[in-house]
C-alpha cells in the first residue's frame, strides 16, 4: 500500500526524502509528499499523481530542512488530489503525519473532533491522526502525545509523525503494516520498507506490532505503546541496492523475469544434498517429528502467491501424500476452518504484509496450527508470527506484477513438500534424489527458457489489440494458466481466463471466436495427447493458438498447429513436477511484451498496489 520515509541527519535532506520515495512508488503512486521543518516551521509540499509530479512541484517551490517525511499514497480513503495527499496537517499545521493503513474508526473520531472545534480539510481518515496528537499535546512532547493518541485509533496503521514544536524528533508507531528503522552513522531512517533506505544503511531494525520508535539524534528508542522500553537490535540486511535498480532493463518487471536463473539458484542453495536428496530446512523450525505428524496441510495466499499454493498443493500431494487444500486468505478466516494441531499451515507471501493472509495464518495458528510462511521479505510480519519461515531469496521485487518471487515460490514449495515427505517416510528415495538433481538444472533451464523473449515480443504484437484471451492448463499447469491470465489483466487490462484445459468444454469454449489468443501449456507431463485434443477443440472454433510446451514435444504440436497465425513456443525438457517453473517464463514475458505494446505503465499498474496491507 503507500510507501512512507522519514530522515533525521546529515545528508541533504529533500533529496534522501524524495529517493526513498522513488525506490517506494511501486507501493502506492496516487500521490506524492513530503513535510520539512526548518527553523521551527513545518514545510508542505504535495502533489496528485506520480512522483515525477511532486518533483516539478519542489522544482517550483523549492524547500529544504533539518528533519522530514514523505509519503506515496495508494489510495483508500478519498480521492488522489492534492488535499487527499500526505503528509497531513492539525489545526496548527505545527504536527504532521504520513500514514499507511486505515484507522477504521476515523468518522467517530472525526466527529468527536469536530465537535471540539478541529476543522477538517481532506477526505482521509489519516487527518483524524494529526488532530488527535493536537488535542492530546500538552508539555511533554511529541512521542507521549502520540502515546495517548493511540489508545482512540482502531484499525491497522503505520504510523510516522513529526512537530515543529518538538525539533530533531521523529516518531514512528505500528499497529499491522510494516515499519523499519535504518541506523547510519549519525543518521536515522524511518521507512515502510527496506529498499527505501538501502542505499543509505543495511543496519536496520523492525517495529512489531504495537511498538513506537522515537528517533532523535541521540538514538532511537522503542517503546510498546504504553511507553515500557524495548530492547531491539538491527539486523544486517545483505540485499545488495542495486539489486532494486534497473540495472540497464527498461523496466523492473523485465529484469525480474531475468533474473529468476539467479534467484532459483539462490533459493536452492546449500538446502540440498545431490547425494542423498536430502532437503535441510533447519529455518523452518518445525522438526522432522512435528512434520511427521502432521496429517492435512493447509496452504494460505492471495493472488499469484494463491497460484503458487495451488502448484504447491500438487507438489505436497505427489511428493509427500498428505492431502492439502489451497485457500484464499480472505476466505479461510471467515468459513470457519476445520483445523487441529495435525493441520499445518503455510502461509505464501512475497511481501510478508499481506492482510488477508496474516489474518488467514492468525486464525490457523488460533485454532491450533503448526505453522510456517514462505517468504521473501527478512524480518516481514509473516516471518515474526509463523513458527519458521523458508525464504525465498529472490531479492527486492519492485514490480507490481510478482514474477521471481512466484518462481521461487515453487521452488520454496518443492523442499517443503520433500521436507515433509523425507520426515514422513512416504517420498521414495530415488524420487527425492530425482528432483533435487531436477532443482539443481532449474537455473540453467530458466536460461534457456529465456530465450523465448524475442520470439514473444515479435508474437505479442498480434495479441495487443485483443479484448479477451484464454489461458489453459491441466494438473500441476494448470495454475500457471490462472498466473499468465491474470499477469495479462493487472500490466495489459486485457480480459483475460485462466482455464484448466478439461473444463474448457463445460463453458468458457462459448467465447471462442475467430482469432481468440488461446494460449496453452501441453506440458510433456502424461497429460499432452489430452491437451492437444484440447488444442484441436480451441482451434476448430476459430480460436489463435499460442502453445507453449518442452522441446522434445515441440515438433509433435508444430505438426498440429499448421495455421499462419498459430504459434509453438518452446522451454527446455524437465521432470514434470518442475515444469510449472520453466512454463512460467513465456507467460510473464507475454504479459509484459503485450502491455509495453499498449503503452502500458509495465511496473506501476492503475489500481494496484505492492503489498495490500488492507483487508
Ligand atoms: C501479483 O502479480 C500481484 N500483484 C498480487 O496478486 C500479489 O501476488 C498478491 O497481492 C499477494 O502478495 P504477497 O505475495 O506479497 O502476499
Amino acid at each position: 500500500m503507500c510507501g512512507i520515509v522519514g530522515y533525521l541527519g546529515h545528508k541533504p535532506l529533500v533529496p534522501v526524502l524524495v529517493e526513498g520515495l522513488r525506490r517506494l512508488e511501486y507501493r502506492g503512486y496516487d500521490s506524492a509528499g513530503i513535510a520539512v521543518v526548518r527553523d521551527g516551521t513545518v514545510h508542505v509540499r504535495r502533489s496528485p499523481g506520480k512522483l515525477s509530479k511532486l518533483e516539478e512541484v519542489l522544482g517550483r517551490e523549492p524547500v529544504d530542512g533539518e528533519f522530514g517525511i514523505g509519503h506515496t499514497r495508494w489510495a483508500t480513503h478519498g480521492r488522489p488530489s492534492e488535499e487527499n495527499a500526505h503528509p497531513h496537517r492539525d489545526c496548527s499545521g505545527r504536527i504532521v503525519v504520513v500514514h499507511n493503513g486505515i484507522v477504521e474508526n476515523y468518522l467517530e473520531l472525526r466527529q468527536e473532533l469536530t465537535a471540539q472545534g478541529h476543522r477538517f480539510c481532506t477526505e482521509t481518515d489519516t487527518e483524524v491522526v494529526a488532530h488527535l496528537v493536537e488535542r492530546e499535546w500538552r508539555d511533554d512532547g511529541l512521542a507521549a502525545a502520540v502515546r495517548r493518541a493511540l489508545t482512540r485509533l482502531r484499525g491497522l496503521f503505520a504510523l510516522v509523525l513529526i512537530s515543529a514544536d518538538d525539533p530533531g524528533t521523529i516518531v514512528a508507531a505500528r499497529n499491522g503494516p510494516p515499519v523499519v528503522i535504518g541506523m547510519g552513522e549519525d543518521e536515522y531512517f524511518v521507512a515502510s520498507d527496506i529498499p527505501a533506505i538501502l542505499a543509505h544503511t543495511r543496519e536496520i531494525a523492525f517495529l512489531d506490532d504495537q511498538e513506537m520508535a522515537v528517533v532523535t539524534r541521540e538514538g532511537v528508542a522503542f517503546t510498546d505503546f504504553a511507553g515500557a522500553a524495548r530492547e531491539k537490535t538491527p539486523q544486517h540486511v545483505a540485499w545488495d541496492p542495486v539489486m532494486a535498480e534497473k540495472a540497464g532493463y527498461r523496466h523492473f518487471m523485465l529484469k525480474e523475469i531475468f533474473e529468476q536463473p539467479l534467484a532459483v539458484r539462490e533459493t536452492i542453495i546449500g538446502r540440498t544434498s545431490a547425494e542423498t536428496g536430502h532437503v535441510f530446512l533447519e529455518e523452518m523450525k518445525l522438526g522432522a517429528d512435528v512434520l511427521a505428524g502432521i496429517d492435512r496441510v493447509v496452504i494460505l495466499a492471495c493472488g499469484t502467491s494463491w497460484h503458487a499454493g495451488l502448484v504447491g498443493k500438487f507438489l505436497i500431494e505427489q511428493i509427500a501424500r498428505v492431502p492439502v487444500e489451497v485457500d484464499y486468505g480472505s476466505e479461510f478466516r471467515y468459513r470457519r476452518p476445520i483445523v487441529d494441531g495435525r493441520t499445518l499451515a503455510v502461509a505464501i507471501t512475497q511481501s510478508g504484509e499481506t492482510a488477508d493472509t496474516l489474518g488467514a495464518l492468525r486464525e490457523a495458528t488460533r485454532l491450533g496450527a503448526r505453522s510456517v510462511a514462505i517468504c521473501n521479505v527478512v524480518g516481514s510480519m509473516v516471518t515474526r508470527e509463523a513458527e519458521g519461515t523458508i525464504y525465498t531469496h529472490a531479492g527486492p521485487e519492485i514490480g507490481v506484477a510478482s514474477t521471481k518471487a512466484f518462481t521461487t515460490q515453487l521452488v520454496a514449495l518443492h523442499l517443503l513438500a520433500l521436507a515433509i515427505g523425507q520426515a514422513r517416510g512416504t517420498t521414495p528415495e530415488e524420487l527425492s534424489r530425482a528432483l533435487v538433481r531436477e532443482l539443481d538444472q532449474l537455473p540453467i533451464r530458466i536460461e534457456e527458457a529465456l530465450q523465448v523473449n524475442d520470439a514473444i515480443e515479435e508474437l505479442s504484437a498480434s495479441i495487443q489489440n485483443r479484448r479477451d484471451c484464454l489461458y489453459l492448463g491441466r494438473g500441476v499447469n494448470y495454475p500457471i494458466a490462472l498466473e499468465g491470465a491474470l499477469k495479462l489483466k493487472e500490466i495489459s487490462y486485457i480480459h483475460a481466463e485462466g482455464y484448466p484445459a478439461g473444463e474448457m468444454k463445460h463453458g468458457p469454449i462459448a467465447l471462442i471466436e475467430e482469432d481468440l489468443p488461446v494460449i496453452v501449456l501441453a506440458a510433456d507431463d502424461g497429460l499432452f495427447e489430452k491437451v492437444v485434443g484440447n488444442i484441436q477443440e480451441a482451434k476448430a472454433r476459430g480460436g489463435r493458438i499460442i502453445a507453449i510446451t518442452t522441446h522434445g514435444q515441440a515438433p509433435a504440436l508444430e505438426q498440429v498447429l499448421t495455421g499462419g497465425q498459430d504459434a509453438v513456443l518452446a522451454v527446455p525438457d524437465a521432470h514434470p513436477l518442475v515444469l510449472p517453473v520453466l512454463m512460467t517464463v513465456p507467460v510473464q514475458l507475454i504479459a509484459y511484451h503485450v502491455a509495453v505494446r499498449r503503452g502500458c505503465d509495465v511496473d506501476q499498474p492503475r489500481n494496484l498496489a505492492k503489498s495490500v496491507t488492507v483487508e
